[in-house]
C-alpha cells in the first residue's frame, strides 16, 4: 500500500554509549544476533540527531549523513524493516548528524542506528516501540549496540531476548567517563568484519564466549552495591580478554596505537588506583572514575591524548514527531 497522506516526520536524538562489559561476536551474523549480553553506560555527550521523513513524493530513500549525501545499505534496511511492520511503500528522506566522528571507535553506529530507528518508527505512525519485539530487532540490525543508547544511565542489553533494561537512572550513581582520544581518523576494520574474523579464527573466541556471563553478573553485583573498584575490575577484564580474541585472530586485530599504551600505563600507575579503563573498537581510552577524580584522570591522560572529552551517565532517546 502507498501511503497517500501528507510527510510524516520525526526527529529522534540518541547519546552515545559505551560498554563496559563488552559484546563482541555474533551468533547469527545475518540477523545481527549477539553472541554475548552486554552492559554498558550511555553518556550525557550528544551522539546523533535523525529526522526522517516519509514522502510519497519520493521515488527512492535518500540519507545524508552531516551534509553529504550518502547510500547506505544498512539505512534502506532499516527503513524496509519499518515499513513492513507499519505496511507502508513510501519512501523516506534520512537527514542525519553525528556529532562524534564516524567509525572512529567511538560508538556513532550505537547513536546512529538507535535515533535512525526511532525516528523512522515514529515518522511511520507506530508506537510503544521499547516493548515491541520487533522495533527493537531493527534497532539492533542496524547496529548490535544501538539498542543500549535507547535507554539512560548503566543499561544492560540481554543475549537471548534482545531486550534492554535500565540498572541504574543517570544520577543514581556519581560516575564520570573521561574519553582520551590519540587521534579521530577512521579505524582500519570494522567492527562487524573484526568479529567475524575472530569468531572463525581466534584461539581465544570460545572461551570469550564461555567466560562472558560471569563477568555480567559480577558487573551487576558490583552496580548494586555502587562498587566502583569491583566494576572497574571487571570492566578491564572484559575489555583485555576482548582485544586477546582480537589479537590472536588470523590475520591479527588491532586498533592500539602506541599512544593507547601509554595512556593504559598512565591510568594503571596511579597510586592509590584512580579510575578504571575500557577500550572499544578504537584506539581511545575510556576511563571510568567518579566526579571528584575527573581533575587526577585528566592530567593522568592529557600529555597523551589529542583530545579529552569528560562525560556523564546521560539520558536515554528522544523522539519528536512533526
Ligand atoms: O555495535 P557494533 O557492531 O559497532 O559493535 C560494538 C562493539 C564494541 O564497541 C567493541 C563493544 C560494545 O559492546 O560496544
Amino acid at each position: 500500500m502507498a501511503h497517500s497522506g501528507t510527510a510524516r516526520r520525526a526527529t529522534a536524538r540518541a547519546a552515545i554509549n559505551v560498554a563496559l562489559v563488552k559484546y563482541w561476536g555474533k551468533r547469527d551474523r545475518a540477523a545481527n544476533l549477539p553472541a554475548v549480553g552486554s552492559i554498558s553506560l550511555t553518556l550525557d555527550a550528544p551522539g546523533s540527531e535523525t529526522t526522517v521523513t516519509f514522502d510519497a513524493a519520493l521515488t527512492a530513500d535518500v540519507f545524508e549523513l552531516d551534509g553529504e549525501r550518502r547510500s547506505d545499505a544498512r539505512v534502506v534496511q532499516l527503513l524496509d524493516a519499518v515499513r513492513a511492520v507499519a505496511g507502508w511503500k513510501t519512501r523516506a528522506s534520512v537527514v542525519s548528524c553525528n556529532s562524534v566522528p564516524t567509525a572512529s571507535g567511538l560508538a556513532s553506529s550505537a547513536s546512529g542506528a538507535a535515533a535512525l530507528g526511532l525516528a523512522a518508527w515514529h515518522a511511520a505512525g507506530l508506537t510503544a516501540p521499547l516493548t515491541d519485539p520487533r522495533f527493537l530487532d531493527l534497532v539492533r540490525r542496524g547496529s548490535g549496540s544501538a539498542p543500549r543508547s535507547l535507554l539512560g544511565g548503566l543499561v544492560e542489553l540481554d543475549r537471548d531476548s534482545g531486550a534492554v533494561r535500565q540498572l541504574l537512572e543517570p544520577g543514581e550513581w556519581d560516575l564520570r567517563m573521561v574519553i582520551a582520544s590519540p587521534t579521530t581518523g577512521p579505524k582500519a576494520v570494522n567492527s562487524r568484519d573484526a568479529m567475524e574474523r575472530c569468531r572463525q579464527t581466534s584461539p581465544y573466541y570460545a572461551a570469550w564466549c564461555e567466560t562472558h556471563p560471569a563477568d555480567l553478573a559480577a558487573a551487576r553485583e558490583a552496580i548494586s552495591g555502587r562498587d566502583l573498584g569491583a566494576l572497574g575490575r571487571v570492566m578491564e577484564r572484559s575489555t583485555m580478554k576482548m582485544h586477546a580474541c582480537m589479537l590472536a585472530a588470523d590475520p591479527p586485530v588491532r586498533y592500539w596505537r602506541a599512544e593507547t599504551m601509554a595512556l593504559l600505563d598512565a591510568v594503571e600507575s596511579q597510586r592509590p588506583r584512580i579510575g578504571w579503563y575500557t577500550m572499544d573498537a578504537g584506539p581511545h581510552v575510556k576511563v571510568l572514575c567518579t566526579s571528584a577524580e575527573v581533575a587526577a584522570v585528566r592530567a593522568a591522560v592529557e600529555p597523551y591524548a589529542r583530545e579529552v572529552r569528560v562525560c556523564a551517565p546521560g539520558p536515554g532517546a528522544t523522539v519528536e514527531v512533526g
